[in-house]
């Protein structure tokens, strides 16, 4: 056990302290004294980590697209870096703005739809660039389009996808349009061949396809007959439909053919499948009548159909596929439809808005089926500029330790990225052939190398360093502390020097960058720790040792109100000494996660964005 004496109190007191906790029956191996409160040790979230648990997502400042960690759980919905690809001949890229949500989206996230489909299935946005042979749109055009992939930054789509958003329309709500009212305009005009006089069971009339359809339906002139989970009822009401049922049950059955006094309806738009929806929703249909199936998964097959009404028409619609099939149908439907909107013949749904950062809930809410009308995510500037860009000076240094190590050099290309143009990168030994070649990218991206043969627990070597900086007039901003190296073993067959080799870069090489930099204002001061200080690690006990040091003194450094940041790295796939020793593989095959060269720019990016550096 660990106690910590207020060094401000007495002798008495601190001995009476001391005996307290040899007599203390609780748990605690970490305490420290200060006058009358005792602290213990606590994990606690930072507030970026509180945003995270609560599902918050870093939109990250570059292009990004939604993934999955894992398919098969929203909870692993990631927001990832992507590259941008630019208009090819016949498309646009658009900046997205606002993308709508649909059950598919959800259905692809829990890996339940069929093939290998892509999240995002609409958007609004502005024109970025337009491609060869494109007529009719010009860069700086608001729009709406279907495209795929639309949970991201860009997106570039066949320009016969895409429409000028109604001027009357916002973001949000001219996101709300093109899947759902092109899938209820097709099925309803093209499939079904509505008109007036006829009727039409609309099922789970209260989302946002069965919300566009309702108001198709009324404009042909047809009777609707529409399902919703009772809390949605009025919001039906209000848009004139007459005849309301419950989604939840099968009373819908009876309640259509008493109504019609058994006539039943000639068009149903199905979404429901499950149970004896499919069947009790035939049941309503009249002789020769049309159904047309819109959902996706528990369909049936026309033999299917045929066992039980072989009189009735039945089709079900892949507004994708027909998409890829007929382009220019898409392009008149959404033009139609863009002016039915621009006139007010038709409304937007009523929505609700996620921003980016909450997409994870957005799909939740989606999943619980709690939406009345359109869920729409958004990435309005609001939301976008509510994390603070990180980026680095042009005119200042940075000094990388261990900066021709593996994360020394993600680290430095990322620096450089962010607008480093000035980095001194330091170790023992020259960089080998690989080394010189990122060195050699680093510097056509614009940046100022100097590369320092050094070895950071020599103050001696540091002052130099140091010194030499100075002169520079390239004032020191911050210090990025990576140098380490690893000389694994079991207690028992460690020795003094292995104990000293994995010491010294951590415990004499921090304590030399602190004593060297404290007089000069730093942006940061971040030092490359390992979970192995927190949780311990088997055969590194050097290495959780050495890492303590450097938690400790970021404590220390933040207590003096100098700025100090340790992060607990896990293990790194890919590049750095773990990766290059397996630790990375062992781990994953012990069931410990590792993380990738990605997470740990997020990461830095994330803790170095607020104010713990
Ligand atoms: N990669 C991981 O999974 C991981 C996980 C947790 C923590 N970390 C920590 O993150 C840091 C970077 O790790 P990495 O994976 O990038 O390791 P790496 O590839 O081995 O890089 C570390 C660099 O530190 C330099 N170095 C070692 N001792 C030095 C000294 N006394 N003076 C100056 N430079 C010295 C080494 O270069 P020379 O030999 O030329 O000096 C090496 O290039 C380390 O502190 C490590 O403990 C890494």
């Amino acid at each position: 056990m660990r106690i910590d004496l207020d060094p401000q109190q007495t002798a008495e007191t601190q001995a009476e302290a001391l005996f307290q906790e040899i007599w203390s029956e609780d748990m605690e191996d970490q305490v420290a004294w200060r006058g009358d409160s005792r602290y213990v040790a606590r994990l606690v979230a930072s507030p970026h980590q509180q945003a995270i648990s609560q599902q918050q997502q870093l939109v990250p400042s570059q292009p990004f697209k939604l993934g999955s960690s894992q398919k098969g759980s929203l909870d692993n919905l990631i927001l990832e870096p992507t590259t941008r690809r630019s208009p090819a001949a016949g498309e646009v890229e658009i900046r997205v703005k606002s993308t709508g949500l649909n059950f598919r989206d959800v259905l692809i996230a829990l890996d339940i739809y069929p093939g290998e489909p892509i999240m995002g299935g609409d958007c609004a946005g502005e024109i970025v660039a337009v491609g060869a042979e494109v007529k009719g749109f010009q860069v700086g055009d608001s729009v709406m389009t279907m495209a795929q992939g639309t949970f991201s930054k860009y997106v570039s789509v066949n320009a016969s996808y895409v429409v000028l958003k109604p001027e009357n329309l916002s973001f949000e709500e001219a996101a709300s349009i093109p899947i759902n009212f092109l899938t209820a305009y097709y099925a309803l005009h093209h499939v079904a061949q509505i008109s007036a006089g006829d009727r039409i069971l609309i099922h789970a009339a209260a989302g946002g396809t069965g919300m566009a359809a309702v108001q198709i339906a009324q404009q042909a002139g047809a009777e609707v007959f529409a399902t919703a989970s009772p809390p949605k009822w009025e919001a039906l009401r209000q848009m004139g439909v007459k005849h309301i049922m419950n989604s939840r049950t099968y009373e819908f059955a009876d309640q259509v053919m008493e109504i019609t006094q058994g006539q039943g309806v000639n068009i149903v738009l199905n979404s429901l499948t499950s149970g004896d929806f499919i069947t009790k929703s035939m049941s309503v249909l009249s002789l020769q009548g049309r159904f047309v199936e819109i959902a996706k998964r528990g369909v049936w097959a026309l033999s299917q159909v045929a066992e039980i009404r072989p009189d009735i028409s039945y089709f079900l619609v892949d507004l994708v596929g027909e998409s890829q099939r007929q382009p220019e149908l898409i392009d008149s439907m959404l033009h139609e439809l863009a002016d039915k909107l621009s006139n007010s013949l038709l409304q937007p749904p009523p929505l609700k808005v996620f921003p980016m950062e909450e997409v994870i809930s957005a799909f939740r809410y989606m999943q619980q089926a709690k939406n009345i009308g359109k869920i729409v995510v958004t990435q309005t500037t609001q939301q976008a500029d509510a994390i603070k860009p990180l980026n680095f000076r042009e005119d200042s240094t940075y000094l990388i330790t261990g900066g021709m190590g593996g994360l020394g050099l993600l680290v430095a290309r990322w620096m450089v990225d962010k607008g480093a143009k000035h980095l001194v990168l330091l170790g023992r030994r020259s960089p080998d052939d690989a080394t010189s070649q990122k060195i050699r990218e680093l510097e056509t991206a614009g940046a100022q190398v100097v590369v320092e043969k050094a070895d950071v627990s020599d103050l001696e070597s540091m002052t130099r360093v140091l010194h030499k900086i100075e002169q520079s007039n390239l004032p020191l901003a911050g210090v990025i502390h990576s140098a380490g190296m690893l000389s694994d073993g079991v207690l028992e067959n460690q020795s003094w020097s292995s104990f000293e080799q994995v010491m010294a870069p951590k415990v004499q090489g921090a304590w030399h960058l602190h004593q060297l930099t404290q007089n000069q204002p730093l942006d940061f001061f971040v030092l490359f720790s390992s979970v192995a200080s927190l949780l311990g690690s088997p055969g590194q006990g050097n290495h959780s040792a050495a890492n303590g040091f450097l938690d400790g003194l970021a404590h220390y450094r933040r207590a003096i109100g100098l700025p100090g940041l340790s992060i607990h790295w896990g293990a790194v796939s890919q590049v750095g000494e773990a990766a290059e020793l397996g630790a990375d593989v062992r781990l994953q095959k012990q069931g410990m996660a590792v993380i990738s060269p990605n997470q740990v720019l997020e990461s830095l990016e994330l803790l170095m964005s607020g104010s713990d550096v």
